[in-house]
């Protein structure tokens, strides 16, 4: 049934909206903007700031547009007298209690509560300075976030995030009134708690009270070392996001555009993560493979099933908190930002002649939980510690326009070889879906040797944003030595946000789900919605990059990872086949069960 169309007037302009719709929402279809800060479209309503406030004509009191559903012949103003001297009293309030030094705060230029003070502050503060009077907490312990209680304006978004989208529930609200706090759990330090380093807060933070642990400098300074051999090596969604802070329409793709500024910042080589996220496939592909093996054919009833990916770290440290059965479900694959730092600092440093100890692994990622990922204790397989900085979309952003580049101007550029070669494959790990596309057409031609039954290869079941996807692949016409799998039904799954990974481990624990293989993104969107990229990131936002990291796969000659000959020749030099001995030295890894509290 259709909802009920209600008929009201903002600022005297009639519109008509569906029953439900909140002011704010009625008041944007007429280009009306309201300020907001505790709102966000990817979480519950809360109207706790109150600085989205309008007149409602016949109300005694300003209501809270985003909290306030429109009703038929309503009169709102956004505008009044009323509202805008209660509007910059909320304002006024805010920053009486907020240690403003923009100049010196990494959200300088991107926080909304100094956007709105510049559109409504003008004079001095009405209010008390206070300040002076509260405790700084400036906590750095995380390598992946910082968190610094005097920007935050308890708007609470944090907190919503972290328990609604990703159940994780690190950050909550202590105390009340003008005591009220954002704290973890015994007000510990953000490294010691339960915390995924998913970043998802800072995408939502609205000011500089969250944000990602930078290594900025540390980059700057090994680029400026003459001693060192700096390699970067691009996760595949960063190419379709990063133009989003440096000018560019959302949903352009600017891979060439990065690998000429790469260069010219002065990295040595530019090479491309997508490399080993095409080995990944090959690897983990073979695990699945082996794991079915031994399940059907050898009946050993120890092999775990359904096998989980294990690229996004944020979702391995939340496996490791919260679902410490299921860890041996977690494929050994190590993420294809490790994989490339491992092989970086043998293999390719042997090829280039460099000594391991003279390079300087950098990756450029949407994710801030590789930060937490590369200072693993296990993530030192080469001899070295396999990559040694990682900085978010936003902070290779920041880079460029340190370095005067003028992005927007420059021309495209290829990756170099070897370790720069990819497929569409591995550029679709990029958005929710993407690895278990890419492992299913990789998997189902080595057992078959025929092409996946999908329509120019895109396998439309496990594409899109629904929180959890399922599909089923009927397995046909099989190769001698994999007769094994005639006839079944190859059953996958894929979540992504880590409230719909917990509702999937539920279902797997409850031993309901028949799923063979099980792929996990910790961001909403995959890592098209990392918490390392430019923000807003909101739905609209998520899927124009993942149509255009579609369009980034389809516009490829190559678009199977077994099929990317650099692989191919990494294999033939070095590692043999997948899953030989040097493989799992350098490529896999394991995992720690880790506490709750
Ligand atoms: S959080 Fe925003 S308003 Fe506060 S110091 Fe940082 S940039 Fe300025
Ligand atoms: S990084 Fe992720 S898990 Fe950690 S507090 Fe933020 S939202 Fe929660
Ligand atoms: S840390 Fe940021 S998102 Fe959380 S309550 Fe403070 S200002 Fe809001
Ligand atoms: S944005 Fe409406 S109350 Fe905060």
């Amino acid at each position: 049934m259709g909802k009920y169309m209600v008929n009201l007037k903002i600022n005297n302009t009639p519109v008509q909206v569906e029953e439900g719709t909140t002011i704010l929402e009625a008041a944007k279809r007429l280009n009306f903007r309201i300020p907001t800060l505790c709102n966000h479209p990817d979480l519950s309503v809360a109207g706790n700031c109150r600085v989205c406030v309008v007149e409602v004509k016949g109300a005694r009191l300003l209501s809270a547009s985003c909290a306030t559903p429109v009703s038929e012949g309503m009169e709102v103003n956004t505008n009044s007298e009323k509202v805008r001297i209660a509007r910059k009293h909320v304002i006024e309030l805010l920053l009486s209690e907020h240690n403003a030094d923009c100049t010196k705060c990494f959200k300088n230029g991107h926080c909304e509560l100094q956007e709105l003070a510049s559109e409504y502050r003008y004079g001095d503060h009405i209010f008390t300075d206070l300040v002076k009077t509260k405790d700084r907490i400036l906590d750095i312990s995380s390598p992946s976030i910082t968190r610094d209680s005097s920007k935050c304006i308890r708007c609470q978004r944090c907190v919503r995030t972290c328990t609604e989208l990703q159940s994780v529930s690190a950050l909550a609200v202590a105390h009340k009134g003008d005591h009220q706090i954002i704290t973890t759990f015994m007000n510990k330090p953000m490294n010691d708690v339960v915390c995924t380093n998913c970043g998802q807060c800072i995408n939502r933070c609205p000011t500089g009270a969250l944000y990602e642990r930078n290594y900025i400098e540390d980059v700057w300074h090994a680029i400026y070392d003459p001693s060192k051999f700096v390699v970067v090596e691009t996760a595949p969604a960063t190419r379709v996001a990063l133009g989003e802070d440096l000018g560019i329409e959302t949903g352009q793709r600017v891979t060439g555009k990065m690998v000429s500024a790469l260069r010219k910042m002065g990295f040595n080589k530019v090479l491309d993560t997508d490399f080993t996220a095409d080995l990944t496939i090959l690897e983990e592909g073979t695990e699945l493979l082996t794991r079915l093996k031994k399940a059907l054919v050898d009946k050993d009833e120890t092999v775990k099933l359904p096998l989980m990916t294990s690229c996004s770290p944020g979702w391995v440290k939340y496996q490791e908190h919260m679902f410490p059965e299921l860890i041996d479900n977690l494929s050994s694959c190590k993420s294809p930002q490790q994989m490339f730092g491992a092989l970086a600092k043998t293999y390719y440093a042997d090829k280039i002649n460099i000594k391991a100890e003279n390079m300087i692994v950098v990756s450029i990622m949407p994710c801030t939980a590789k930060k937490f990922e590369c200072n693993r204790s296990e993530m030192r397989d080469s001899g070295f510690k396999d990559v040694d900085y990682v900085l978010t979309t936003r902070e290779l952003a920041m880079m460029i326009k340190q370095a005067g580049i003028e992005f927007d101007k420059l021309e495209d550029e290829s990756y170099d070889s070897i370790l720069g070669e990819s497929t569409g494959a591995a550029v679709i790990f990029g958005t929710t879906g993407g690895v278990m596309e890419a492992a299913l057409r990789t998997a189902y031609e080595i057992i078959t040797g025929n092409e996946v039954p999908f329509t120019n290869l895109n396998i439309k079941p496990v594409r899109g944003m629904e929180g959890v996807k399922e599909a089923s692949i009927k397995i046909k016409n099989t190769k001698p030595e994999w007769s094994f799998l005639e006839g079944v039904d190859l059953n996958v799954a894929v979540a992504h946000g880590l409230s719909n990974a917990k509702l999937l481990m539920e279902s797997v624990k409850s031993g309901k789900s028949a799923y063979h293989f099980i792929e996990v993104m910790g961001c909403p969107g995959g890592c098209i919605g990392g918490g390392g990229q430019p923000i807003p990131t909101t739905a609209e936002i998520r899927k124009r990059r993942a149509d255009a990291i579609y369009a980034e796969d389809m516009g490829k000659t190559i678009r199977k990872s077994h099929e990317n000959p650099e692989v191919s020749e990494v294999y033939k030099e070095y590692l043999t086949n997948p899953l030989s001995h040097k493989s799992h030295e350098l490529l896999h890894t394991h995992y720690k069960v880790r506490k709750r509290y």
